[in-house]
């Protein structure tokens, strides 16, 4: 297998550029043609692998691409999961180069989805690639690759739920999160949910002379502001009465067990260029970005921005607010929970109204499953290192409902690294990463059939 795997790299690599130049932006409709071709991109290279009943399944959205190959139904069947569309690539102007013409630099194929997630989904495409025509194909496979992942996958959760024979199984494989390192590999035992607001605080019913009105009326910019300020206490704890109320506070041994991660605090400080970090007192860094639940603003606007001064007190402000979640937290408790609190601390002189959008609920992956322990050899034989089990920060919503709709656990196998750049300009991926990944896939469905006997 690893000749093939060499003797066809340039090959893998140029048709993961080829798809990395399609703009498959799920958020833009702008990008509408752009996702669709990306969707019959994968489809036909799935076809092209070997794969059968290869379609495009229709949703209310963007479609899903299905493939298959069963090559005996006695043998334990992987449902890998992936997603062809990726973020919008502004702002533009911060990448050196278009985040849509695709170059290799220092080994880094760089371009919008070069990791997050063409690169990593395409792995599993290549890996089945090269499983199949080396006669080694241990396990009966299907895919599911879909195009909405990064606004939320709505139509893949009715999917799901409508599919659960044609999607039968016995355990998912997703390549969408990262690894600590390129000689600590790590496989991601877990993954935080999501609860996504949007916030408008109303003043006066039109913009104001701020000279005239100004000290007399409520600045919503100001009020808004406030608020926000308040949802953290002097200790960095969300205010939101209720908010930690079913929080799984972790035991002090698996606290233990989480700080033998190998981690750095000055090489993340020096990564970032920060002065210091900040966050949750009580919590180390590793704690505050995984184990711990968060709120964030990610967007505020209001008012003037333009050119020069313009005195002026508007009418209305606005926020884009996430709070990242870990068990046993729902997003349906926390948007209310953060909806009354919202509504609550609201001076008079305003009215605001809170907007809920997407949610997603943590998960928890076991490491004592056949699966898990099959992915551990997988790496520990491609690194020549035992992988080492991380909970990650970051949010992959449709996995708890492969849990609670297939009743199916994932393995998190991901070869990203956190400098990626995943969501921000200049996103990139190792060419080592994606050959990696190439070579460690067919190692799992190895052990994975051997250990599943
Ligand atoms: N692949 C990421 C999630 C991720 C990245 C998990 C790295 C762990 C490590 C995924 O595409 C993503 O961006 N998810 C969104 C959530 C979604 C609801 C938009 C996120 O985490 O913000
Ligand atoms: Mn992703
Ligand atoms: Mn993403």
């Amino acid at each position: 297998m690893n000749q093939y795997i060499t003797d066809n790299k340039d090959r893998f690599i140029n048709e993961l550029l080829d798809m990395l130049r399609i703009p498959s932006v799920s958020a833009d409709p702008k990008f509408k043609q752009d996702v669709l071709r990306t969707a019959d991109f994968v489809a036909l290279k799935l076809r092209e692998a070997g794969a059968d009943k290869v379609e495009l399944c229709e949703t209310g959205g963007y479609p899903i691409v299905y493939g298959e190959k069963v090559v005996d139904p006695s043998l334990p069947t992987v449902l890998v999961y992936g997603h062809y569309d990726v973020q919008p690539a502004d702002p533009y102007e911060l990448w050196h180069s278009p985040p849509f013409e695709p170059v290799i630099k220092d080994g880094k194929i760089y371009a919008r989805g070069a990791c997050d997630d063409k690169g990593q989904m395409y792995m599993h495409v290549k890996a089945f690639e090269v499983m199949m025509q080396n006669n080694a194909l241990a396990c009966n496979v299907k895919f599911m690759i879909e195009g909405e992942e990064e606004v939320g996958s709505a139509n893949l959760a009715t999917f799901v739920k409508n599919n659960k024979e044609k999607l039968a199984a016995d355990v998912i494989l997703i390549s969408d999160t990262g690894m600590l390192g390129n000689d600590t590999p790590s496989i991601t035992t877990g993954l935080r949910g999501m609860s996504y607001v949007e916030v408008e605080v109303t003043g006066p019913n039109r913009d104001l002379h701020s000279g005239l009105y100004g000290g007399a009326v409520a600045n919503p910019i100001n009020i808004l502001c406030q608020m926000i300020a308040s949802m953290h206490d002097e200790n960095n704890h969300i205010t939101i009465p209720g908010f930690y109320d079913n929080v799984e506070e972790l035991s002090q041994e698996e606290r233990a067990e989480m700080a033998r991660a190998p981690f750095s605090l000055d090489k993340y400080k020096q990564a970032l260029d920060l002065p210091d970090v900040h966050g949750e007192e009580g919590y180390t860094t590793m704690e505050r970005n995984s184990i711990r639940p968060t709120l964030d603003v990610n967007g505020i606007w209001g008012g003037y921005t333009g050119e020069g001064a313009k005195t002026v007190i508007p009418s209305q402000a606005f926020a884009k607010i996430s709070m990242r979640l870990v068990p046993n937290q729902t997003s349906e408790e926390i948007t209310e929970k953060f909806k009354k609190h919202f509504e609550s601390i609201a001076p008079k002189s305003v009215k605001v109204i809170v907007r809920p959008h997407h949610g997603g609920e943590p998960v928890v992956t076991p490491t004592d499953s056949v699966a898990y322990q099959a992915a551990a050899r997988a790496y520990e034989e491609t690194f020549g290192v035992k992988p080492v089990p991380v909970r990650s920060g970051g949010s992959i919503p449709i996995v708890a409902m492969f849990k609670s709709e297939l009743g199916l656990d994932s393995v998190l196998m991901g070869f990203g690294l956190d400098t990626d750049a995943i969501h921000s300009p200049n996103e990139h991926f190792g060419v080592f990463n994606f050959m990696k990944g190439i070579e460690t896939i067919p190692q799992f469905y190895k052990y994975y059939a051997e250990m599943s006997k």
